[in-house]
């Protein structure tokens, strides 16, 4: 294998970065980049590594989620304190119900740059660019707006870097509290069918923090009650960027892409002799990798063996998004090839992706029944197989809008336009993710004893 350099993913073909007009501007800029901050540091990316080790070994549960794309209109502290509330939300379900600790992983601080269908959108006789996130173009239908714009990368960077200061104070600051855990239900929630079964779980955490106070042991003096870890990721699509956060970690010398803490390579840009895979075999960050009905079992194997050369656990995540009714057909067969080869990977469930329709009032939508379906799939395949089904990637917001049908809002086609929000995919609803999180808990605690007890030793 060729020798790897930080810009050796340039000799490669890349699909989905944009053409920026004026070369000069964009290298004035990424120069820029180079000599900001870092967003996440060596040590933290390290630790995440460990605790994915543990969610390979059965021993703890991945969730990851966010938006499709984060936006500059969206920007505002309450839509990250009320995204963060549901974060803590679903966690607390997943952990209380599955016994199991919970890895958060947020899409967001970063989760800008969109692979797009095609490159091209059209309205009326009109065509253009198709919008590829804010920090490359905008996404009024102007011919200025969608223009590849190199500084959108500053507003994105410092988005990124705001965003992720008030997470780090929410999660270190008492807000994350268990004593506080009737803060974290959203108003509009308050109404809602979850609201009452989240209300007997807040009873019974109150039941059990009381007999722990009672022993001797509350918050005031264990940090573990009051603080919780909470890691970034994002699609690593616009390379320039990445390749521009990318810096040596001075106690080790191994490169970290330092503009979040995992990164993720797109189902449409998972070519084994592309840039992106060329680009992410450098790094020391977990990477993901979104498998979808296009990805062949030998070429996932092949990536992973490039990415994680030392088999090391918790450094690759899977991510299958076949869409609900064709998971049987397509993850059987990825598994067996894996364990084949004995491949440490966590196996993750992204149900968003494989089941976009378009509503019949012409929103792209997913429904949730189908949602719920492709993770009740995905879990009933890793239990025949074997494997540990241990994480969920979902595409949610701590809003209220109205953008994936169904769940318990019963939300229809009808009601799609009143709150549709997203700069690209539909996302879950505060309340829908929550239902969903109620949903899964059982079976992830099943799939979990299941892969920990004699499956794992006969495998
Ligand atoms: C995404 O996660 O937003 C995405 C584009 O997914 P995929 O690469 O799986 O299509
Ligand atoms: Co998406």
């Amino acid at each position: 294998m060729k020798k790897w350099k930080l810009n050796s993913w340039r000799n490669y073909p890349v699909k989905h970065i944009p053409k920026y007009e004026d070369e000069k501007e964009l290298n004035m800029v990424l120069n820029k980049i180079k000599n900001f901050p870092p967003l996440v540091f060596a040590g933290e990316t390290r630790h995440l590594k460990e605790q994915l080790a543990n969610v390979v070994d059965g021993k703890a549960f991945l969730l990851q989620g966010g938006d499709c794309a984060e936006s500059f209109a969206e920007f505002n502290p309450d839509n990250i304190r009320d995204y963060f509330k549901v974060i803590l939300q679903m966690s607390l379900v997943l952990t209380y119900s599955a016994s199991l600790p919970v890895v958060k992983l947020g899409r967001i601080a970063g989760q800008f740059s969109k692979p797009r269908s095609a490159p091209t959108e059209k309205q009326g006789d009109k065509e253009l660019p198709s919008y590829l996130g804010d920090n490359i173009n905008g996404i009024d239908f102007t011919e200025k707006a969608r223009k590849p714009d190199p500084k959108r990368l500053f507003k994105a960077y410092s988005q990124a870097a705001s965003t992720l200061n008030l997470i780090r104070a929410f999660c270190h600051g008492g807000f994350a509290d268990l004593k506080k855990v009737h803060l974290w239900n959203l108003g509009y929630i308050k109404k809602s069918p979850q609201a009452k079964k989240f209300k007997e779980l807040e009873d019974k955490i109150a039941d059990a923090l009381a007999f722990m106070d009672a022993c001797g042991i509350n918050s005031d003096f264990n940090r573990r009650l009051k603080t919780v870890n909470f890691w970034t990721s994002h699609e690593a699509l616009l390379l320039p960027f990445e390749e521009s956060m990318t810096r040596v970690d001075s106690t080790t010398g191994e490169y970290h892409d330092t503009s979040a803490h995992f990164v993720w390579i797109g189902d449409r840009t998972r070519q084994i002799d592309g840039g992106h895979v060329e680009f992410c075999r450098g790094l020391e960050n977990p990477i993901g990798i979104k498998c979808g009905p296009t990805s062949k079992p030998d070429e996932i194997v092949k990536i992973v063996n490039v990415l994680n050369p030392k088999n090391e656990k918790g450094k690759i995540t899977l991510i299958s998004r076949f869409g609900h009714d064709n998971v049987e057909k397509y993850l059987p067969k990825l598994i067996r090839a894996i364990k084949k080869e004995g491949l440490n990977v966590i196996w993750s469930c992204d149900p968003m992706h494989g089941n976009t329709t378009k509503s019949v009032t012409g929103f792209k939508t997913r429904p949730f029944n189908n949602v719920l379906k492709e993770v009740k799939n995905v879990f009933a395949v890793h239990q025949s197989e074997g494997s540990y089904a241990g994480g969920l990637h979902i595409e949610m917001t701590g809003q209220d809008v109205t953008e994936c049908t169904g769940g318990a809002q019963k939300i229809s086609d009808q009601d799609l336009s009143s709150r549709y929000h997203t700069h690209c995919d539909p996302r879950l609803n505060a309340n829908q993710a929550i239902e969903l999180a109620f949903l899964i808990s059982d079976e992830i605690k099943k799939n979990s004893i299941y892969a920990r007890s004699g499956i794992r030793a006969a495998s």
